[in-house]
């Protein structure tokens, strides 16, 4: 028993004396480890008599509950001290300047929507959206363009397989019901009869509308100044009342919050859309500077000169009609613009497939800060 206390006693010290948890474990191996004195002495309970086993067995048990407890306790206070160790020497230096990582930014289409629904939101109006695929019913027939109307080849569409109407692949089951042959809409003037047909759902007969309805637009069209996708807005007015006048006034107080000048002038030439009668095509006045077209100013001036920018009229009463609004009691406005030229205008890109080449290059050069949100107070156009 002398033995074992001395061997005890020698054991702790070491332990205590362990200043690594390298030091400790070795300590761990030779006290408590397959071939350690500890299971060395446990061993030698075997040869004992039951009798001598009884006092023997506890008292090396003890001594080894002892190491062992002297061993945890020594290891958590050496992992404390590392653990401080640690964090001393790896202070965080909190006033370092953070990495420069690379920033994305809004594209030039994205920030003159945004600029759009916050200037016709300044107005009253909310922003309405519609399906990109869409049915022939409301692309063309509600629009008062049926089967055979001739403005229906003008728009180049992009027909689901087996769904074209002069497609003999086009089984009368694939079509289904009749007007629902499917399209990628080619303007945004569906939108027009979704809006009505929801409102009108609400309130039979119809109720005053003002909406705008940015988004995508699909033709089978491709050069410099087409693509096969791209971005139209269309707005709608309905009221009691409505005439050609507040379309005018409409059109012109948008185009100066977007182009921030006063000088805007608005031509208006009649022209022909199957859904508005009459019908109208609004023209703008610009100046050439140095090859670029600034908006602003008279056409007719000195170094002007008009440029088509929208097709618009009086919502054609067998729209209402097909919208589910009464047209005795409802009148309405609606245009249709190109959002993608929008942006080259007031922007100063001129080649619209680069839009959507996806070049980050491109983007660097053209796009927006995303901190840098449009509002009519502080401008809605963005600073550089
Ligand atoms: N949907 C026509 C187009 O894509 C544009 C248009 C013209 C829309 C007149 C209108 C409108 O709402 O009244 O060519």
């Amino acid at each position: 028993m002398t033995d074992l206390n001395s061997q005890k006693d020698a054991a702790l010290a070491a332990i205590a004396g362990a200043d690594t948890l390298e030091a400790l474990d070795a300590e761990r191996v030779a006290a408590l480890g397959k071939k350690g004195w500890v299971s060395l002495v446990l061993k030698t309970l075997g040869g004992m008599t039951p009798e001598e086993r009884q006092t023997a067995g506890p008292a090396i048990q003890a001594v080894r509950a002892e190491v062992a407890d002297a061993i945890d306790a020594r290891k958590a206070t050496l992992e404390a001290a590392a653990l401080e160790a640690q964090l001393a020497s790896e202070t965080l230096d909190l006033t370092l300047p953070a990495p420069n990582l690379p920033k994305g930014s809004i594209h030039p289409v994205s920030q003159v929507m945004d600029e759009l629904a916050e200037i016709f939101a300044d107005l009253g109006f909310a922003v309405a959206t519609g399906p990109e695929i869409e049915d022939d019913w409301h692309n063309f027939t509600a629009l008062n363009m049926d089967e055979s109307h001739p403005a229906r080849a003008m728009h180049d569409t992009f027909y689901f397989p087996g769904t074209a109407p002069g497609d003999p692949a086009s089984s009368s089951e694939a079509i289904g019901q009749k007007g629902r042959e499917m399209l990628l809409r080619t303007h945004t003037s569906p939108v027009q009869i979704r809006t009505m047909k929801d409102i009108a759902k609400a309130n039979p007969g119809g109720a005053p509308v003002r909406i705008i309805a940015p988004g995508r637009v699909y033709r089978s069209d491709s050069d410099a100044t087409h693509t096969p996708m791209f971005h139209q807005v269309e707005g709608l007015v309905i009221d009691e009342g409505i005439h050609l006048a507040h379309l005018k006034w409409t059109l012109e107080t948008f185009l100066k919050a977007f182009f921030e000048r006063e000088d805007i002038v608005l031509r208006l030439r009649p022209s022909y859309f199957p859904f508005t009668e009459p019908s109208v095509e609004v023209d703008v006045g610009y100046a050439n500077e140095g090859g670029r077209r600034v908006v602003g100013g008279h056409g007719d001036d000195e170094g002007h000169d008009w440029m088509e920018l929208l097709g618009s009229g009086m919502v054609n009463p067998r729209v209402l009609e097909m919208g589910g609004f009464d047209p005795e009691k409802w009148q309405g406005f609606a245009w249709g613009l190109g959002v993608d030229r929008l942006a080259m205008l007031k922007y100063g890109m001129d080649d619209l497939r680069a839009f959507f080449d996806g070049d980050p290059r491109w983007l660097a050069h053209y796009g927006f800060s995303p901190f840098d949100q449009p509002t009519l107070s502080a401008g809605v156009g963005a600073r550089a």
